[in-house]
C-alpha cells in the first residue's frame, strides 16, 4: 500500500505544533498502526531527522498507554481496540492517514503525540483503592458472597485501561467515564463499600480540579471506548456521589 501520513509535530509543550506530510511505500497489511510508524521512524533516523514521538508498551491492548486520533477518531476506525491492536489492513491504497494526538487541557501535549496522562493517576491517588488490614487475620476475599451480577458489572468495569480516549472523543473532554469506571469496580463490591463516600466525593474533586469538561450525556465515550465500558457507570456514580454529599 501507499499512504499519506498527516501527522501532528510538536518539539515541547510550548511550542505551536503543525502538522506534517510523509509519504509511505510498500506498507503491508498485515501491519500493526504502530509497527508502520516504527518504520517510518526508521526511514527518518536513517535520513537524520528526528522520530515521531508516540506512546506505546504493551501492544497488546492491555496498559492503556497507546493513545492515537486516527482520522478523527481516538484508537482509529475499529471499534472495541486500542491503537496498538489497529491493523493496515483497515485502510486502503492511497488514503491520506490524519495522526494527532489525544486532545484536552487536561492532556498537555508533551512532544509530537505524546500527552501528558497524569491527572488519571492523580484522580486514582485521590480514591480509586481501598484500604485492607493486612495484620494477618484478613478475611479471604473468595469468603464473601457477592451476586453474580454485582460480580460481573464490578469486573467490567475493572477492565478500564485508562486510556483516555473518552476524554479525547468527548465534546466537553470529560472524564466520567474513566472516573465513573474506577468508582463502580468498587461501588458494586463489599469491599468497596467502607470508603465509598469518600471515595466518589475525592474522586470526583480531583477530577474538577484537572480541568476535565463535564458530562452532558453525548455517549461518544462509550462508542469509541476499547473496553465497552457503559454509560451506565456514570449513572452509578452520579448516584454515589449524591448520597455520600447527602
Ligand atoms: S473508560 Fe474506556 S476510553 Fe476511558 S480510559 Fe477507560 S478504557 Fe479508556
Ligand atoms: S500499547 Fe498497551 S494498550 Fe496499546
Amino acid at each position: 500500500m501507499k499512504l499519506t501520513l498527516k501527522i501532528w509535530r510538536q518539539k515541547s509543550k510550548n511550542d505551536k505544533g503543525r502538522i506534517e506530510t510523509y509519504q509511505m511505500d510498500n506498507v503491508s497489511e498485515h501491519m500493526s498502526f504502530l509497527e508502520m510508524l516504527d518504520v517510518l521512524n526508521e526511514q527518518l533516523v536513517s535520513k537524520g531527522e528526528t522520530p515521531i514521538a508516540f506512546d506505546h508498551d504493551c501492544r497488546e491492548g492491555i496498559c492503556g498507554m497507546c493513545s492515537l486520533y486516527i482520522n478523527g477518531e481516538a484508537h482509529g476506525p475499529d471499534r472495541g481496540i486500542t491503537t496498538c491492536q489497529l491493523h493496515m489492513r483497515k485502510f486502503k491504497d492511497g488514503e491520506t492517514i490524519y495522526i494527532e494526538p489525544f486532545r484536552a487541557k487536561a492532556f498537555p501535549i508533551i512532544k509530537d503525540l505524546v500527552v501528558d496522562r497524569s491527572a488519571f493517576d492523580r484522580i486514582q491517588h485521590a480514591g480509586g483503592f481501598i484500604s485492607v488490614n493486612t495484620s494477618g487475620n484478613t478475611q479471604d476475599a473468595n469468603n464473601i458472597p457477592i451476586p453474580k451480577n454485582d460480580a460481573d458489572k464490578a469486573f467490567d468495569a475493572a477492565t478500564c485501561i485508562g486510556c483516555g480516549a473518552c476524554v479525547a472523543t468527548c465534546k466537553n473532554a470529560s472524564a466520567m467515564l474513566f472516573v465513573s469506571a474506577k468508582v463502580s469496580q468498587f461501588a458494586l463490591l463489599p469491599q468497596g463499600k467502607v470508603e465509598a463516600k469518600r471515595r466518589v466525593l475525592n474522586m470526583v474533586e480531583q477530577m474538577d480540579k484537572e480541568g476535565f469538561g463535564n458530562c452532558t450525556n453525548t455517549g461518544a465515550c462509550e462508542v469509541e471506548c476499547p473496553k465497552g465500558i457503559s454509560l451506565e457507570n456514570i449513572a452509578r456514580m452520579n448516584r454515589e456521589f449524591l448520597k455520600a454529599k447527602i
